[in-house]
This record gives C-alpha cells, structure tokens and sequence, in this order.
C-alpha cells in the first residue's frame, strides 16, 4: 500500500552498522529521519552522511534520531564509513542500515524501477513519535539532499503540533507565524496569542511565535 503523510510508519526488523534495529522500539519516542542513499561509495552520498553526523547534535535537540539505508550490505557500510570520515572530516555517530534483501527500500517504495531496479533514489522520511510519517520528499541520485531543510521543516512541524499556527514561505525558526484561519473569537485570540497579532486580510494574520 502507498505511504502517505500520516501513514503509520510501517515497522522492520534489519540488520545495521550499529546491530539488529527493531524500528518502532529504536525510535521509541523520538522524532526520526528515515533516509535512503543509493549506493555506498559514490561521491554525493559521502558528503550528504558526512554532513549529516555533523547536524546530529541539532537533531538531538529537536528530540530526533537519524537512520540512514541503502541496499549494500552492513559490511559494505562498515568499509565505507572510514572514507566518510576521512574525507568529511567527521565521526559517523548513528546507524546505517545494511538493506541487501531490500525488505525496508520494498516497504518504503524506496526503489523506483523507472530510474533503476535495484538502487533507491534519494528519499526522506520524518516520523514523529507517534510513528506517524509526517513528511516525504524524493530526491534524485544525481542531487545532494539540504538536510538543513529537513531540520527547519522539523521546527515547523514541532511547532504546530503545540499550537493553532502554521508556517508561512521560507519561515525559519524565531519568525512569525500564520495563525490558524479557524480561530476568530477575539478572547480567544488574546488567551492564545497574547503578544497580538497583524491582520493582512482576515485569513491573513501573522503573529510572533507562541514559544519565543
Ligand atoms: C552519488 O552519490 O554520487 C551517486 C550515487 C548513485 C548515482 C549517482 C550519484
């Protein structure tokens, strides 16, 4: 069945560079980015690991665990990893895991035929303490991933989650924020928002973040 934004995340048992990852125990309560990578070896997915274990302390603060995929082997994975640290300049800090059977890239439509039968494409996944997929992006081989895009998207969805807001354009953490078209009644609008608010149109009212 397809996954969609808020599909359970479908839970597996594989094995990683760090031992036997029981998804849905591992990720426990945490926040999770579920990622792909083609292929062990290649130049772009060097640099996207690399960088991405140098973001993993911004991650823990957002309560997030990292886990990365491809269809190579944990051993594979192992060799690699000393190349990633090497050249990125940088200690691998969190679990790969080695999908040669490609029963999690099945699970997760990770492998699209139509660009090739065996290799998965570039995909992400971030789940939320729930288990519950709350974003899927793909990406093609040929293009590196901004992962400082996954986690400003991780402060979004942290933050709305909490209160009656959304994120407008570009919104970065510390900017305002879209309050909920749905909220009209002007006490309540005080109690939730009490730093006030700019009306641009009725639908339209921008407000400090309720968290700052
Ligand atoms: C890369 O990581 O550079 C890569 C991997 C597979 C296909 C194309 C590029």
């Amino acid at each position: 069945m397809a996954l969609h934004i808020g599909s359970l995340a479908p839970d597996f048992t594989q094995d990683s560079t760090e031992g036997p990852i029981e998804f849905h125990k591992w990720a426990g309560n945490h926040w999770v980015i579920l990622f792909s990578h083609p292929k062990d070896f290649t130049p772009v997915c060097t640099t996207e690991l690399g960088y991405l274990a140098k973001l993993k302390g911004e991650f823990e603060k957002r309560h997030t665990k990292i886990l990365a995929l491809s269809v190579d082997d944990v051993a594979s994975h192992k060799r690699w990893t000393s190349d990633i640290e090497e050249t990125q300049k940088t200690k691998l800090n969190y679990p790969i895991l080695g999908d040669a059977d490609r029963k999690v890239s099945k699970l997760y439509d990770m492998i699209h035929p139509e660009w090739n039968d065996t290799l998965t494409v570039r995909s992400v996944f971030v789940i939320d303490p729930n288990h519950k997929i709350r974003l899927i992006i793909t990406y093609p081989a040929s293009t590196g991933r901004n992962f400082d895009e996954i986690l400003r998207v991780l402060d979004s969805l942290q933050l709305t989650d909490k209160f009656s807001v959304s994120t407008p354009v570009n919104w970065k953490h510390g900017e305002e924020v879209v309050i909920a078209p749905s909220i009209t009644d002007p006490k309540v609008l005080k109690e939730k928002f009490p730093k006030g608010y700019r009306e641009l149109k009725p639908y339209l009212r921008l407000t400090p973040p309720p968290n700052g």
